[in-house]
């Protein structure tokens, strides 16, 4: 059973249409790049499948329920594109951030149950920052903050995890560490991962399977069939060497 399945998607705001005809089933354990250009659909499609949006037509199965009655929401973990929200000048620390994470899980506000605090320590070990716990999020690194903002995803032991372009801002080293840290997860702790990049030259090593959403999806299949694929290649400015394939878009 996919754990994410799409069928006939469409979106529009008003006269314009920002997701066509989408349809696409992602299976458990799978580590899915999400591509695309600027403008593309690819945040609106990853609010669609949260429910922070609704779709105009289409039929979206989210862990076996039909999106309308899925209510399990903390089974799906998010890191959202901007996530300067949380940036400097708050004052929460580590342990807090990550503790919000059981917000959707628990009435907010009740107090930490000694079954969440040793979720929370979990979720500081999986994203091996425990150390860091103790600090205010103005102390961290650009690549810190991440891991802290995964470990607020991961807390409420989410099966999907989502996150939109987490690695803008962070340097080339910490990026590919980040990366790994991913794939571990992916690896692990089997769990499914959806990751919307502008580079996927990077990542296809690690990732199972790609969409590239253009308003509709414009290629489904693996990272080395999209790299060889030249009108793919050229459409999303992804440098590739292997030319002369034929470029089978799987997009139906
Ligand atoms: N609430 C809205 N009202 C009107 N148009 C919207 C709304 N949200 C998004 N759009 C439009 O939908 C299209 C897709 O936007 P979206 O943010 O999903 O793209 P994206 O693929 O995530 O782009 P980027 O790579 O820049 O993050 C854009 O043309 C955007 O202007
Ligand atoms: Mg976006």
């Amino acid at each position: 059973m996919p754990v994410i399945s799409v069928q006939d998607l469409n979106y529009q705001v008003g006269e314009q249409k920002i997701l066509s005809d989408i349809s696409f089933d992602i299976t458990q354990g799978e580590y899915v790049a999400l591509v695309g250009p600027n403008g593309g659909g690819k945040t609106t499609l990853i609010k669609v499948l949260l429910g922070l949006i609704t779709q105009n037509s289409g039929k979206i199965q989210i862990l076996g329920s039909e999106k309308k009655r899925f209510k399990k929401c903390y089974k799906i973990g998010y890191v959202p594109q901007n996530v300067s929200l949380f940036d400097s000048n708050f004052p929460l620390s580590v342990y807090e951030t990550v503790a919000l994470g059981l917000a959707s899980r628990k009435p907010w506000f009740s107090f930490l149950s000694p079954k969440d605090k040793e979720m929370i320590d979990i979720a500081l070990q999986k994203a091996s920052i425990t150390h860091l716990k103790e600090k205010n999020l103005s102390q961290l690194s650009g690549g810190q903050r991440q891991r802290v903002m995964i470990a607020r995803a991961l807390v409420s032991r989410p099966e999907v995890l989502i996150l939109d372009e987490p690695s803008t801002g962070v340097d080339i080293v910490s990026q590919q560490k980040f990366y790994q840290f991913l794939k571990s997860l992916n690896i692990d702790y089997k769990l499914t991962i959806i990751f919307i990049t502008h580079d996927l030259g990077v990542i296809a090593d690690d990732v199972t399977y790609v969409l590239s959403i253009n308003q509709k999806l414009v290629f489904s299949g693996t990272a080395q069939e999209m790299l060889s694929c030249e009108s793919a290649t050229e459409l999303y400015g992804i440098k590739s060497h292997v030319v002369g394939h034929h470029c089978s878009s799987h997009a139906s």
